[in-house]
């Protein structure tokens, strides 16, 4: 039985109060809130067993190297890697996307070659490509979303020719919460021959990934947006295709010989992670992954389609709320307008009564303004969020409207 005033009691952030209010914290998109258990991992290990990883022969050294790599298996396990010389850390998604744009694409993309991502990406996911496309002489294309952020096959098909040797797709909107068919697509992207990498920072938060049964040969997530710490990322990568790859950055423990002129390289992961990693972030992130484990992704996925429906039924009684996005296949992000006042206001209001929401263009500039704004508010859940969030948002939102 999901009870959500006992999950809230594991984030001590909810303990504090913002302006003398109860902290509603509606911006987990951005970045989720911390359960204790992470934040306890953490320090116990930078209290009882800090050491360097994968360098010293002393029991430290040892014990670290061992939760890290007993991590990284536990996030090969969670989204289905083959094995977990397959999962890379790096310091987050954006990382992740750049290594695979520094060491896929300058190898394998040649002059006239097309990149292909969608309306929807966020600059991570789109800023990479046009570098590289410019280095390489390749086309970057962008397909066609439908005006409410909706797929369209048709669309995608279109786009999707025989010169696309890369396909990077987001797999859920961090503006709207929609939810794109990643598996249909990455099947179809495969039969033209062209290499699939999904970025999955929102949809690794609210539905289980398959890296198997999606066949991505890349994904990318960030641990902080999974109740992990800040500074850890993923990326995956089909271990075939790791292994025919060149470093990303070099230094030390990627290596396997080094002489003055000559280096060899360590096979994946150990290749794509130079000098110190993240350590006790892998673990913390290992811990977070443990902790949603054990509430099921499908309890919190419930929680979550119970939170979308009530706030979808709210929203119909706020005079003058746009939700952005139509859809049906959609996660607990939503932007939305309220009767044409500036986010930035709206976002004032509710902060002065312990409101917390996004508002902007969430690094995804092209994409809100094809959708017609240059800024926009919104509001994410996340295990945590509760009805009376989503209530006291309304009746905040309420006071907005009066007072502009
Ligand atoms: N990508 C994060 C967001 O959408 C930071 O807010």
């Amino acid at each position: 039985m999901y009870n959500v005033d006992d999950i809230r009691k594991d984030f001590p952030i909810f303990c504090d109060t913002i302006n003398g209010k109860p902290n509603v914290y509606l911006d987990t998109a951005a970045s989720a809130q911390k359960p204790e258990c992470v934040i306890n991992r953490m320090c116990e290990t930078y209290r009882h067993t800090y050491a360097n990883v994968h360098r010293g022969g002393y029991f430290l050294s040892e014990h670290i190297t061992f939760e890290y790599e007993k991590a990284r298996e536990n996030i090969a396990h969670f989204i289905n890697a083959r094995n977990k010389s397959e999962i890379i850390f790096t310091r987050n998604a954006t990382e992740s996307i750049n290594l695979v744009a520094a060491t896929w694409a300058q190898t394998y993309l040649k002059a006239n070659d097309e990149i292909l991502i969608s309306e929807a990406e966020h600059h991570a996911n789109l800023i990479p490509w046009q570098i590289i496309a410019q280095k390489c002489a390749a086309q970057l294309k962008v397909f066609k979303l439908g005006d409410d952020g909706s797929f369209i096959w048709e669309e995608f098909e279109k786009a999707l020719t025989d010169k696309v040797k890369l396909l990077s797709v987001t797999a859920m909107s961090n503006v709207l919460g929609t939810i794109y068919p990643v598996k249909q697509m990455c099947a179809a992207a495969h039969k033209k021959g062209a290499t699939v990498l999904v970025d999955a920072c929102q949809y690794a938060v609210h539905e289980q990934i398959d890296v198997q049964n999606i066949d991505c040969d890349f994904l990318a997530f960030s641990g902080h947006k999974l109740y992990g710490p800040t500074g850890i990322g993923i990326l995956y990568g089909k271990q075939e295709i790791l292994e025919a790859l060149p470093p990303y950055q070099t230094g030390g423990d990627m290596v396997d010989h080094v002489s003055y002129h000559k280096t060899t390289f360590a096979e994946p992961p150990a290749r794509f992670e130079a000098g110190t990693p993240a350590c006790v972030q892998a673990i913390g992130l290992s811990e977070a992954i443990d902790y949603v484990k054990n509430i099921g992704l499908d309890h919190i996925k419930k929680h979550e389609e119970q939170l979308i429906k009530y706030f979808i039924e709210r929203s119909k009684d706020s005079k003058g709320f746009k939700l952005i996005s139509k859809n049906i296949n959609q996660g607990g992000v939503f932007a939305f307008d309220f009767n044409g006042i500036h986010p930035q206001d709206l976002a004032f209001v509710l902060f002065h009564e312990g409101v917390a929401i996004r508002v902007g263009h969430h690094c995804a500039e092209p994409f809100v303004n094809r959708l017609g704004y240059t800024s926009l508010p919104r509001v994410s859940f996340g295990l945590y969020t509760n009805f009376k969030d989503i209530d006291t948002f309304f009746e905040i939102l309420e006071k907005a409207r009066r007072f502009f």
